[in-house]
């Protein structure tokens, strides 16, 4: 942290002074806007995540509890904050056996000046650095205490939510006695909202920011999430799109966002917004927006005061810029450190920051070009610029080359900028990784690129000590995660809640590990219980590989639909296009070749001994293999495993490791709540599903493309899986689907919602052994409305469902998904050769009851049929 000898040189001063900057606006702001205190909704329910605070029903008060006396030592409405936090938080909890219900003393809450002056004569540290906090248990006059000092109040603040997380995780405060600082400045959501209430690739409902054009009314969800993100220490949060920023800047809706930076307030989280770099032209009606402009610096200037008029402590704007069509300085010849430095100047006399993104690079790349590599841009725009940026920039930096993938390396730009201050880019919303329809703990996978050493000037440069500062003395720094939260419990599924808790976790100490996250997440919001949280830990800290396991392989990325919905997968969509995602697979091999040697040289950005270790496949770990070198197809891993026997094994076993997610998730049936249990449940059963249908299309397709046999005999064989397009049909027609690997076979059958026909059928005979059996339905749940099935044995109706849910597109491998029938007796189906299975569909509006296969698969669990040993 910053509190080195190399911390106290002038960057250490430069980062003082724009925090002290920070604090005094903070102050400043807090005092002139307190009717904007909004209390605290509702507690208990799902809007309140990880601070419910009755995880349960199970709650326990460690020894020895909180003295219920507590109180602010000043007026700053940040300490009242962390007061009512206090009390809500130890409000009806339990003292468990053997320890007494504190009922003198006091617990008090302050900054360190304020603790002194109070408690004269008491020891107390020295300094605590920016934003820190002490937590000390103790006696005073014979009485118990308990402190809650902050370096200033904000540090109170995350001193408060400190001590409630410790009790609400077991911790025995005993002998409490702790002091913890952030590790970085710079902490901020990014989310991603546009004025008309959507959000760019956002899974959990509309914006709580915006609607019609203007900031929402109602701002109670903006507080109630501000709470969320200081709980975990974030302290920044930029509400809207990177894309088409331009509207933000009307002087209407700087009086809207004047009010969410009130809603927030109360909680120190500061508001910040991106600019489009167009805006002087778009908004303030100049000829030009060329950065160099006399008249454009003024006029970015008086914006930003007229924005500091209303919002004192603003913390700043993101900038993309000269990427996807965004408008940039490249239009004037102008370099991003040209643009970025007119805003720094304009934002700096008031404590603000320019977050300019480095995602920078040409959509419009020749997929010909062997020599082209969209992974190499960001380094090749911003490394010659370094010492070109004024200090209160900060080039925010996705944590790989190429955009948010499941699996790609670090990105080299964090070690080719020494002058410059850096902040990672992540994403907590999950858009390239399931969209919050597939479980996926994401701490695995930042801490990866965390911790990775970059051997900068070949000592230890780990990303995270580059980030904080540490490395190259860099006044600012941080991290900021796209969150894209919207009013559908934030995320739009509870469980990924854990990767915002994860987020401002690490970004407050990228040393914890991703374990001690889980388990605090899980403590917080589940329950207690040890075997619940075992269960629950160990499938979060699975999901990430599992993920990679059924999607993408060996750095390919995740082969997904990347010019469409970014869901399932479309191994296509990626090549031949001048987004530069290329895998560049054909019958003989697969893979970027990046290095210096024989490919595009982006291997040789990294400092020497990284790219030395990427530039040969022998020393390029398997799992990035293919996004540095191009491979034969045969080529034999460090595993042993030729590449495709290893592409058919990994998805297979991904596809089984997706299903005991479910099942270890059943084991907590009874355990946890029944509402989260169901609706967890239901979600992994789809996710199995869906991993199956990423299974498929990938074995499928390359076993297609190389013509390799599977060494194990499953590509290419479904035993049990009865095609629909080979079944008799009334009504269905026989459709080609595009991609052809996103369906069984590549066709599927559609009912035609002609009047006269209301509904369709798939008729196959059985001729199988008897036995029980589950039976799985693949349907695909097109959009525009909900199609009706019913699955009959013999004319008697086994199950009937809808196709209800709404996916992201309608590309059959987005929509595949599946309905296992049981018997009435939750176990398998009994058939016997001879019988006549019957699948009908009911269209709905547009939703044409769209059915690929069915499986017959023996129910193992039956009693009967593992008796009969059935092979
Ligand atoms: C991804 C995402 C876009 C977004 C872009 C960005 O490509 O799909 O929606 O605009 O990242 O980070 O700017």
């Amino acid at each position: 942290m910053a509190g080195s000898k190399v911390g106290t040189s002038a960057a250490a001063r430069l980062r003082m002074v724009f925090l002290d900057a920070i604090v005094f606006a903070v102050i400043f702001a807090a005092a002139s806007a307190a009717p904007a205190q909004t209390p605290v909704a509702h507690a208990q329910t799902n809007d309140q995540a990880w601070l419910s605070y009755t995880v349960g029903h199970e709650r326990l008060a460690i020894p020895p509890p909180i003295p219920p006396s507590i109180h602010a030592l000043g007026n700053s409405v940040l300490e009242q904050s962390a007061v009512r936090e206090i009390q809500l938080g130890i409000a009806g909890t339990t003292v468990i056996a053997g320890a007494k219900a504190a009922s003198a003393g006091e617990t008090v809450i302050g900054t360190l000046d304020e603790v002194r002056a109070a408690f004269r004569g008491l020891q107390i540290p020295a300094h605590i650095a920016a934003h820190g906090f002490w937590l000390k248990r103790t006696l005073w006059r014979g009485r118990p205490l308990i402190i809650v000092a902050g370096s200033n109040d904000h540090g109170a603040l995350f001193g408060a939510f400190d001590l409630l997380r410790r009790i609400a995780t077991g911790a025995d405060l005993t002998h409490l006695d702790a002091i913890e600082a952030p590790a970085m400045p710079i902490r901020w959501v990014d989310e991603w909202g546009n004025a008309n209430g959507t959000v760019e690739r956002g899974y959990g409902g509309r914006s709580i920011f915006f609607e019609g054009g203007k900031v929402r009314d109602d701002l109670n969800d903006v507080t109630t999430y501000a709470r969320l993100l200081a709980s975990v220490g974030i302290n920044g949060c930029n509400v809207n799109n990177v894309n088409g920023a331009a509207p933000f800047l009307a002087p209407e809706m700087i009086k809207g966002l004047a009010r969410i930076a009130d809603a927030m307030r109360p909680w120190g989280v500061r508001l910040a917004i991106s600019v489009d770099i167009a805006s002087p032209q778009k908004v303030g009606g100049l000829k030009t927006f060329d950065p160099l402009d006399p008249d454009v610096k003024a006029w970015w200037a008086a914006k930003i005061d007229e924005i500091y008029q209303q919002i004192p402590d603003f913390a700043g704007v993101t900038v993309k810029a000269d990427s996807e069509g965004q408008p940039g300085p490249a239009s004037y010849g102008r370099s991003p450190a040209d643009a970025a430095n007119v805003l720094a100047n304009a934002l700096a006399p008031h404590g603000g920051v320019v977050l300019y993104r480095a995602f920078v690079y040409n959509n419009h790349l020749d997929y010909n070009d062997m020599k082209a590599d969209r992974a190499r841009a960001a380094y090749d725009i911003f490394h010659p610029l370094d010492g070109q940026f004024a200090p209160n920039v900060i080039v925010q930096i996705k944590y790989g080359p190429i955009d948010f993938q499941a699996e790609e390396p670090v990105s080299p730009l964090f070690a080719g900028l020494h002058k410059t201050s850096e902040a990672m880019e992540l994403q907590v919303t999950q858009e390239y990784l399931g969209q919050q329809r597939h479980l996926v703990y994401l701490a695995p996978l930042w801490k990866e690129k965390l911790d990775f050493d970059l051997r900068a000037e070949n000592r230890a440069a780990p990303v995270k000590e580059i980030i904080e500062g540490k490395s190259f003395n860099q006044p600012l720094g941080g991290m900021i995660g796209v969150s894209c939260i919207g009013r559908d419990g934030w995320l739009g599924a509870p469980m990924a809640m854990v990767n915002l808790y994860a987020f401002g976790r690490l970004a407050w100490n990228p040393n914890l590990s991703a374990e001690q996250i889980a388990a605090e997440w899980t403590k917080q919001t589940i329950s207690t219980k040890p075997e619940v949280v075992a269960t629950v830990d160990k499938m979060l800290l699975e999901s990430w590989q599992t993920y990679v396991h059924y999607t993408g392989f060996l750095g390919t990325q995740t082969l997904t639909d990347i010019t469409g919905s970014h869901y399932g997968p479309n191994i296509e969509a990626s090549e031949r296009n001048g987004w530069g995602q290329w895998h560049r697979d054909d019958p003989q091999g697969i893979g970027m070749d990046r290095s210096v040697a024989t490919g595009t040289g982006f291997a040789g950005q990294y400092p020497p001994e990284v790219a030395k270790m990427y530039e040969s496949a022998a020393t390029t770990p398997d799992s990035l293999l293919l996004f540095f070198h191009h491979m034969p197809w045969t080529y034999k891993l460090h595993s042993g495993k030729t590449i495709i026997q290893y592409v058919y094994d990994i998805h297979y076993q991904g596809a089984e490791e997706a299903a005991q997610l479910g099942d270890e998730w059943a084991t907590l049936k009874g355990k946890i709540d029944p509402q989260l249990y169901e609706d967890e449940r239901a979600r992994l059963e789809y996710q199995a599903g869906h991993a199956i249908v990423w299974r498929d299309a990938i074995v499928q397709y390359f076993l297609k493309e190389t013509g390799i046999p599977d060494a194990l005999g499953r590509a290419g064989h479904y035993p049990g899986r009865l095609e629909a397009e080979g079944a008799r049909l009334t009504g269905y027609k026989i459709v080609d689907v595009t991609p052809w690997e996103n369906a069984s076979g590549g066709k599927i059958v559609t009912c035609d919602a002609s009047p006269a026909q209301k509904t369709c059928s798939v008729e196959w005979t059985y001729a199988g052994k008897a036995g029980r059996f589950n039976i799985t339905v693949q349907y695909l749940d097109l959009r525009g409305g909900a199609a009706h099935f019913a699955l009959d044995v013999n004319g008697a109706v086994a199950a009937t469902w809808a196709a209800d849910a709404l996916f992201p597109s309608n590309h059959a491998g987005d929509t595949s998904t599946r309905f296992t029938a049981r018997g009435p007796d939750g176990r398998g189906i009994e058939l016997k050769p001879g019988d006549v299975l019957r699948v009908e569909g009911a269209p709905d509006a547009s939703d044409p009851a769209a059915l690929d296969y069915i499986e017959i698969e023996r129910d193992v669990s039956s009693a009967e049929n593992s008796a009969a040993k059935v092979p």
